[in-house]
């Protein structure tokens, strides 16, 4: 596959239209690429220009491939979330949630959701993290086989649901979670980049499996809320927040936005993170000196006791292996906005209502930002060579008004459970594991299979 160029259409002044990217076909555009080999495709795209015109379908998308430019387009008013990716997502995730609202809207759910995510209030949660990181470890025996799919979503479930929603919820509903969103992401991924419409209503296997799998989504939230109310409790915690919001006239929110908000923190809180862990244990089996470093710095901060959330802050090392293993496997690895208005990114002129695209993934592998780019190297997060990156080439969480709020919740918890595996395991690959990247909505390994050690 190739990206050739087109000359850019240099108007006498004013901002350039940005170069377009070659190899799209008839109908698709450049979907087909971005089905084929997406991570590839994107990452080629600086090649081409700061800001790269893409098709997909009849839509003219413009892909900005700078770190720079994401700061710039993240954080300017000109822009707002939506685009193709929202699009697909409110069919997932609701009109009425934070992630996909604008405006004034956007700005009372934040306001309704933030305190549960603030520094402050994560020590809180710290006794419920140990717990679950130790259960994890304490499940496997040595010499099994680990799923290392289904179990990484159990636990980042069960921390998002009993820390933010208090929620005693079984197993079973973790299950249940993972195998609809894996479903449900996917389809959504295929919507979104092969914008088929009427193709997805036939009904063929694949597209009742989605169905299947999105009802049982929304099932799961209802059951969870009704579940609440049905206590009579009212927790100090996010549900309750969530339950008991106001709108800008003091009025109860709508049950659909109630609906709406919970999945839009339960649906990225656990797909994101069990990515992630993914990751982490991948690299854990692929970089034993790694493994090893993390092992002896929890030794050194713990002295041997189990690992607790108060050691979190001394864990640097661990730390650092979380972000390494971040940049080279963002779980968000592509994010669209659209222009509000006409305006112009880089000196490239951006028509009102169009479609940007970006991809941390492109970004954080990035030659031009880091040396031994696609090395995995935890120290480059060291005090005195982190100074070398430039600013907004390691945005996992993104920035601006839309950052993911939930940044210290998801570091604090996969620093501890990354250093609770490593003291206790070594782990190895196991016949059949398939650590290849398996792109949907997130990134993460297609079928990884591995085997602790005992240390
Ligand atoms: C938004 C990444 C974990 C809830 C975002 C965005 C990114 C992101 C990149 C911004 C999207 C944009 O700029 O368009 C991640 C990563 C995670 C993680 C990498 C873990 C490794 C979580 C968790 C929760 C959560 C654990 C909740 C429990 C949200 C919400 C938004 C969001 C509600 C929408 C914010 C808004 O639009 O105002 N996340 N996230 N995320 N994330 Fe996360």
């Amino acid at each position: 596959m190739t990206v050739e160029s087109v000359r850019s259409e240099t108007p006498a002044a004013g901002p350039r239209v940005p170069n377009r990217a070659g190899g799209a076909l008839p109908l698709l555009g450049h979907g087909w690429q971005l089905v084929r080999d997406p991570l590839a495709f994107m990452s080629r795209l600086r090649d081409h220009g700061d800001v790269v015109r893409l098709k997909l379908g009849p839509k003219t998308l413009y892909a900005v491939t700078t770190p720079a430019l994401t700061g710039v387009l993240a954080l300017s008013n000109d822009f707002i979330i939506a685009g193709p990716l929202w699009e697909s997502l409110e069919g997932l995730l609701g009109k009425e949630g934070v992630a996909t609202a604008n405006g004034p809207l956007h700005r009372r759910q934040r306001r309704t959701i933030q305190p549960a995510f603030r520094l402050d209030a994560i020590p809180a949660y710290g006794p419920v993290m140990e717990e679950e990181a130790h259960a994890l470890t304490e499940r496997w025996k040595a010499g099994e086989t680990i799923d290392c799919t289904s179990e990484s979503f159990r636990v980042a479930v069960r921390i998002a649901a009993r820390c933010l929603l208090r929620g005693d919820y079984m197993d079973e509903r973790a299950e249940r979670l993972c195998v609809a969103l894996a479903t449900v992401f996917r389809g959504m991924y295929r919507r979104m980049v092969v914008p088929l419409g009427p193709l997805y209503r036939l009904p063929l296997p694949a597209n009742r499996e989605f169905n299947r799998a999105l009802a049982d989504l929304h099932l799961l939230v209802d059951e969870i809320i009704a579940e609440r109310r049905a206590s009579g409790q009212r927790p100090d915690d996010l549900l309750t927040a969530l339950l008991e919001a106001k709108d800008d006239n003091g009025k109860p929110i709508g049950e659909q936005e109630i609906h709406d908000q919970v999945v839009a923190i339960l649906t990225p809180g656990s797909e994101t993170v069990a990515s992630t862990i993914m990751w982490l244990l991948h690299m854990l089996a692929e970089h034993p000196e790694h493994a090893d470093k993390v092992r002896d710095e929890v030794e050194a901060v713990t002295g041997g006791r189990p690992v607790a959330f108060q050691d979190v802050r001394s864990l640097r090392h661990t730390n650092n292996v979380v972000v390494e293993a971040m940049r080279l496997h963002p779980a968000v690895w592509i994010l669209t906005r659209r222009a509000v208005r006409e305006t112009e990114l880089g000196g490239f002129r951006i028509p009102a209502g169009a479609d940007l695209v970006y991809s941390p993934y492109a970004i954080q592998r990035d030659a031009r930002s880091y040396e031994r780019n696609l090395e995995f190297d935890p120290d480059r997060w060291l005090p005195d060579r982190v100074k070398d990156i430039p600013k907004h080439a390691m945005s996992p969480f993104s920035t601006g008004n839309r950052k993911c709020p939930s940044d210290h919740f998801s570091m604090a918890q996969l620093t501890l459970i990354t250093a609770a595996l490593a003291r206790k395991f070594r782990f190895e690959q196991v016949a059949g594991s398939n650590a290849r990247t398996r792109v949907g909505i997130t990134l993460r390994p297609y079928d990884l299979l591995l085997r602790p050690v005992p240390r």
